[in-house]
């Protein structure tokens, strides 16, 4: 604080964040892209789109931006290919590959499995239009399994 270090946001108001600058970090590979939040969304952008599919329930912690991982998946694979989410936390990856024509496998140890992202997966087999759906034109279709392992 004393040092100007902590940012509160546009207003002042928000959740308090850490600047960090490049000269106190320690040397590692250098970063060669950039993506920017007016291009891949933010953590408060995600929070805002589960806000919409569950209104009135109590918010995921950590979901990720669906236009982030949709520029992951579309950098990484073609369509049809498999992609895996071991840490599934809200489904955001399940989402993109419908939206993207891949395929998926989640997992995920949380409650929140069933009532976080399958929920918000047969949304988009419904035709869910947050996140990145204008942008790939997603009708929806497709659909999923849900299998829990049990000891
Ligand atoms: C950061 S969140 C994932 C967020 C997700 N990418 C999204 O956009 O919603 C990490 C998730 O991993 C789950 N998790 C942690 N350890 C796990 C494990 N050993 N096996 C399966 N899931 C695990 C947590 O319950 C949490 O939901």
């Amino acid at each position: 604080m004393a040092q100007g270090n902590v940012w509160f946001g546009k207003d002042g108001l928000g959740v308090p964040r850490l600047k960090k600058f490049l000269t106190a970090s320690p040397r590692g590979l250098t970063p060669e892209t950039l993506w920017t939040a007016n291009d891949v969304g933010t953590n408060d952008h995600a929070k805002k789109h589960i806000q919409t599919l569950f209104p009135g329930e109590p918010p995921f912690d950590t979901p990720k931006p669906e236009a982030l991982v949709a520029r992951i998946i579309q950098v990484a694979s073609n369509p049809g290919d498999l992609v895996l989410d071991p840490y599934f936390g809200s489904g955001t990856t399940g989402a993109v590959a419908l939206k993207t024509n891949r395929r998926f496998i989640g997992i995920e140890a949380g409650e929140h499995a069933a009532t976080v992202a399958a929920a918000r997966l047969r949304q988009v087999v419904d035709g869910e239009q947050g996140g990145v759906s204008a942008l790939v034109d997603w009708q929806g279709g497709g659909g999923f399994d849900f299998f829990c392992l049990r000891q």
